[in-house]
């Protein structure tokens, strides 16, 4: 390691070496047992006698920072493995009032690990083909050695963006161009962009309520005003809409966290109402590629003729969320400050991982992977229907819904949810509360079932235990 060192002057030049390697010491550049340089390297390099690196060497030993072992040199003593570092004083910085604020609210969501998992927003990973990963990661890795060492398009890989836009045409009725998509950090990206670049401080955002707990957030840490404006069996209360907002968010294929699909006859309303004011609509299709009934509704984004619908999507739902991988079909009044923000923000997505993407989609392992896991999904939900409906109907009724990789379910008599699970996390179960995504009006008393990461065969004994508390009311 080189250490830098630096002496000033003829003025005890003891001294100042002694400070300099105690601060290196206690800031841990250098580590207990490290070596030192010898008094005769040392002496020669920074051209002072060797008495002088000797007496800066004694007091740094007679204070128990360093060792002398025979014959070999001289150490950071090893006993100070264990002493704390000093901490530079807290008070020297500060954030602003508000991000303190923000971060004070905000708990970033770290799953637990259960022996039985509900959670919503996992998927299965057992089941990813991760052989077929290996190779589209490997080949982009031979694409990146041969490409130039600079950085790439803050849009993404241009092969992506196309086997996205193809993706969307056939799987999600969005026609676009893929000029028009963006490859973000997951659909979390997407919506601080657009927040960036749309919102003004105070501005008024609406969200659902009950809602995404993340868009609320990140609205709000624009600077926006942000108002839950609640869902019916139809989706979001567009009569109830304020004349003043600049963004509404909204969740269609698979309303956020309830289920229900937002009618034909709403969507249309909400682009009524949308007409003539200075208003963007992001629709989160964070998870209609599972379909379980019927056909898939238009979407907003297809059904809009203004180009104020922004499209976001996720990888996270069909692959898994540590990729952090997803998109944003941009309206086209958008584009370049959406370029410019993507850009500022972190240049572009890892291209490595959007190579491996691009190749996954249209080497057609992407198509065959959700293929299996609507299956394997469709039987996990049929079974947690037919115990919702079946022996647990007395307490719960499932939400109607047609898509997405969760059910909820309302609780028949009220019940502290909260307490119900945690109870349920110490028998080892992971259920979601209805209530934790509620922000404004009473909550509906009701459980999340996210059924991504539990296989078929744990529903039943997980059931069981949900079963067994609620029959101890
Ligand atoms: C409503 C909603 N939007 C988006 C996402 C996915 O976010 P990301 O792509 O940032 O992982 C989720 C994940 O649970 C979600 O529930």
């Amino acid at each position: 390691m080189e250490l830098h060192l630096t002496l000033d002057g003829s003025q005890d030049l003891a001294g100042q070496l002694y400070r300099q390697l105690r601060v290196a010491i206690l800031d841990g550049r250098l580590a207990a047992g490290d070596r030192l340089p010898s008094m005769r390297f040392l002496a020669v390099r920074l051209q002072v006698s060797r008495k002088t690196v000797g007496e800066a060497y004694e007091r740094l030993a007679a204070e128990g920072f360093l060792q002398g072992k025979v014959g070999s040199g001289t150490y950071v003593s090893a006993r100070l493995a264990a002493v704390e570092r000093p901490r530079p004083a807290a008070a020297a910085l500060r954030a602003n009032p508000h991000w303190r604020a923000i971060a004070a609210d905000w708990q970033p969501f770290l799953q637990q690990a259960q022996r039985y998992s509900f959670a919503g927003g996992t998927t299965d990973k057992r089941r990813f083909p991760f052989d077929a990963w290996r190779a589209c990661v490997q080949r982009a890795l031979r694409l990146q050695a041969r490409s130039p060492a600079f950085y790439a398009e803050p849009l993404g890989d241009p092969e992506l963006r196309l086997a996205i836009a193809r993706y969307l045409a056939i799987n999600r009725a969005v026609r676009c161009d893929w000029n028009d998509i963006l490859v973000s950090q997951g659909a979390q990206q997407a919506l601080d962009l657009l927040a960036r670049v749309l919102l003004e401080p105070g501005d008024l955002a609406v969200v659902e309520e009950p809602g995404y707990p993340p868009a609320r957030a990140i609205f709000s840490a624009a600077g926006a005003r942000v108002l839950g404006v609640p869902v019916d069996a139809e989706g979001l209360r567009v009569d109830l809409l304020p004349a003043q907002a600049r963004l509404v968010y909204v969740t269609p294929s698979h309303q956020f966290p309830l289920g229900q699909p937002m009618s034909l006859q709403r969507r249309l309303e909400l682009l009524e109402w949308a007409r003539g004011r200075q208003v963007l609509i992001i629709e989160d299709d964070y998870d209609g590629e599972y379909r379980f009934d019927g056909r898939p509704l238009e979407s907003l984004q297809n059904l809009d003729s203004e180009g104020r619908v922004a499209y976001v999507g996720t990888f996270s739902k069909t692959l898994f969320p540590e990729l952090r991988l997803g998109y944003l079909l941009m309206p086209p009044a958008l584009r370049r400050e959406l370029t410019a923000a993507k850009s500022l923000a972190d240049r572009h997505s890892a291209s490595l991982q959007q190579l491996a993407l691009a190749h996954f989609i249209s080497s057609g392992a992407f198509a065959k992977h959700t293929r299996r896991l609507q299956r394997e999904y469709a039987q996990r939900r049929q079974h947690l229907l037919a115990r919702l409906c079946g022996d647990l109907g007395g307490w719960l009724e499932p939400l109607p819904s047609v898509a997405g990789m969760h059910l909820a379910a309302r609780l028949r008599q009220p019940l502290d949810t909260r307490r119900l699970c945690a109870r349920l996390a110490e028998r080892g179960l992971l259920l979601g509360d209805l209530a934790s995504f509620y922000a404004e009006g009473p909550a509906m008393a009701g459980l999340l079932f996210g059924f991504g990461a539990i296989e078929t065969a744990d529903i039943d004994p997980a059931l069981d235990i949900l079963r067994e508390l609620l029959s101890q009311g």
